[in-house]
């Protein structure tokens, strides 16, 4: 069993997208028993909200469903609570070291570590236009594959 958390700025665009990608893969390839997926953000600014209409449209369109997702904040106990977190960009990343106790073993790794993009960073999609949600999908799609491939095999 494998504990995973997706970690983003706000918690309504890109990491709710992984969360959904991630599981909607796990349940096509017949592995959710072996993972916990949640997914949270480094800024409280939308705690309780329901993820980016904008990202719950693209998302549908590619049969991922988001929308009993609510938005929560990061917490010290996630980094026990976890076995791997993975960030979207590198001031998720910056943030999340910023916050994880010396006791937590977790694993702290950008999501763009897995997959074939020469992108190092999931660009944040809440400022632009529709292209960019569909981009952060597709990184998404790619990532998740490439991760999921990865622990399966082991
Ligand atoms: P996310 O996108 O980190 O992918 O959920 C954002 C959502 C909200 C804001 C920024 C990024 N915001 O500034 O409210």
């Amino acid at each position: 069993m494998l504990k995973v958390l997706f970690v983003c700025l706000g918690n309504i665009c890109r990491s709710p997208a992984a969360e959904g990608v991630f599981r909607n893969l796990c349940q096509k390839q017949g592995t959710a028993s072996r993972f916990v997926i949640d997914s949270a953000g480094t800024a409280a600014y939308h705690v309780g909200a329901s993820p980016d209409a904008r990202m719950q449209a693209a998302a549908r369109s590619r049969g991922v469903e988001l929308g009993g997702l609510r938005g929560r904040q990061t917490v010290v106990d996630d980094f026990h609570k976890f076995d791997i977190i993975i960030a979207m960009d590198a001031s998720n990343m910056a943030n999340l070291q910023g916050l994880k106790p010396a006791t937590s073993t977790a694993q702290l790794v950008m999501m763009l570590d897995y997959g074939h993009s020469t992108l190092q960073e999931v660009p944040d999609p809440y400022y632009g236009g529709a292209d960019g949600f569909e981009q952060v999908l597709d990184l998404l799609e790619d990532a998740c594959l490439d991760f999921h491939r990865q622990f399966v095999s082991h």
